[in-house]
């Protein structure tokens, strides 16, 4: 844990003198710090065993995300992103919430769903009831699929059918995947919990894997910002109606959306996460209600303006690339989490704080002028 996530002028910083100061605000292993010193990226021949026809890597500037306060923690964030603004946006944004505590958020256990599909099914309507039926079964024949996640904690935990139309029934088994983003996991349940479910319900069965919309793998956060920090009332009032238009209209949902996914995908790309599954999750779950919503939403409240964050986030300390990349490896020394659920809600401040730094500028002086002069670094050699 970093004593401190504020470092003072870091942006005006030659590149050499930030990893010093980094690695003088938080104790870093020597290979993150050999890893930092030679530019970082990814070994060619990692690559190779990380995907096919591999003939080179492709590179993206590795930030820190400053003053984070997330939970009492101070926390140094590391953010791999394109886009020139979205790290010094997130950075300022999250200087302001730090006037009053930091954000604070908690994940739910990370509980991923398994669909499997039954096709022809005789009797739709009793479906859910013979697979209550046989919960104890269904769970058991899923865990007996997950020998290694069921010695690490995690295993099958509930079962739930709804018939949907043309004789389908679709079948969920909630898997306690631990601090994997537990992909493989789910799948293995699906495949080995079917012919259980077949027997219960009867029908043909179809496709049989892990659902994106992992809506009982939860984050939410939330953050208090006083008028004073936002820099007066006029822009804390903005910052409401701004939000509010995002509720109204699916236009403005969408970009404000996006704004919040700017810090998440960033923290994503750095940590080796799965990012279409987080892209996946947080758009289906912002349509969930049959009308596409804004993932945080801003209040005007006495002398400020209160924030929250509520999406499903399906972050991973375990398996994927996590351990395979010694880019990510070094990420998460920088970072410093000690569990999945730790890093979600690390995430979803990311996320919120991208998303008041946008609301903060667009109802303030726009977004051009900010983001203008950073994109104008790009353009020289
Ligand atoms: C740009 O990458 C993101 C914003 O468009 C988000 C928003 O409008 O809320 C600035």
């Amino acid at each position: 844990m970093a004593d401190s996530s504020r470092i003072p002028g870091f942006y005006k910083d030659p590149l050499a003198t930030r990893r010093e100061r980094l690695a003088a605000a938080r104790p870093l292993l020597p290979e993150t710090v050999d890893h930092l010193a030679c530019g970082g990226g990814l070994d060619p021949a990692v690559a190779d065993r990380m995907s096919e026809n591999v003939v080179g890597c492709h590179g993206l500037p590795l930030s820190i995300g400053l003053n984070f306060l997330v939970n009492g923690r101070d926390l140094l964030v590391p953010m791999a992103v394109e886009e020139p603004s979205v790290v010094a946006a997130a950075s300022n944004a999250a200087r302001m919430v730090r006037t009053s505590g930091g954000f604070f958020g908690e994940a739910t256990a990370p509980i991923m769903t398994a669909q499997i599909q039954l096709d022809e099914v005789p009797d739709p309507a009793s479906a859910a009831a013979r697979v209550a039926a046989r919960t104890a079964d269904i769970l058991a024949a899923g865990d007996a699929a997950i020998p290694s996640m069921i010695a690490r904690g995690g295993g099958c935990r509930d079962v739930e059918a709804r018939a949907l139309e043309d004789g389908l029934v679709v079948v969920h088994v909630y898997v306690d995947v631990g601090d994997a983003m537990g992909a493989n996991v789910v799948d293995a349940v699906a495949e080995g919990a079917a012919a259980v479910i077949q027997a219960a319900v009867g029908g043909r069965i179809g496709l049989r894997i892990l659902s994106n919309l992992p809506v009982r793998r939860m984050v939410r956060v939330r953050a208090h910002v006083p008028d004073d920090a936002i820099g007066g009332a006029e822009l804390a009032a903005g910052i409401a109606r701004a939000s509010r238009f995002a509720e109204l209209d699916v236009y403005r949902a969408a970009t404000h959306n996006k704004g919040v996914m700017n810090g998440i995908d960033a923290v994503a790309l750095a940590l080796g996460q799965d990012w279409r599954a987080l892209e996946a999750g947080a758009h289906s779950f912002a349509a969930l209600s049959g009308r596409y919503r804004p993932l945080a939403t801003w209040r005007r409240m006495a002398g400020g303006v209160d924030g929250v964050l509520e999406m499903p986030l399906a972050a991973a300390t375990a398996g994927g690339s996590t351990r395979a990349h010694a880019g990510v490896r070094a990420a998460f020394d920088v970072l410093g989490v000690a569990s999945a659920r730790e890093l979600a809600v690390v995430m979803g401040a990311v996320g919120l704080a991208s998303n008041l730094a946008a609301l903060r500028a667009l109802a303030g002086e726009g977004i051009q002028r900010g983001h203008m002069k950073l994109h104008e670094r790009k353009r020289q050699p």
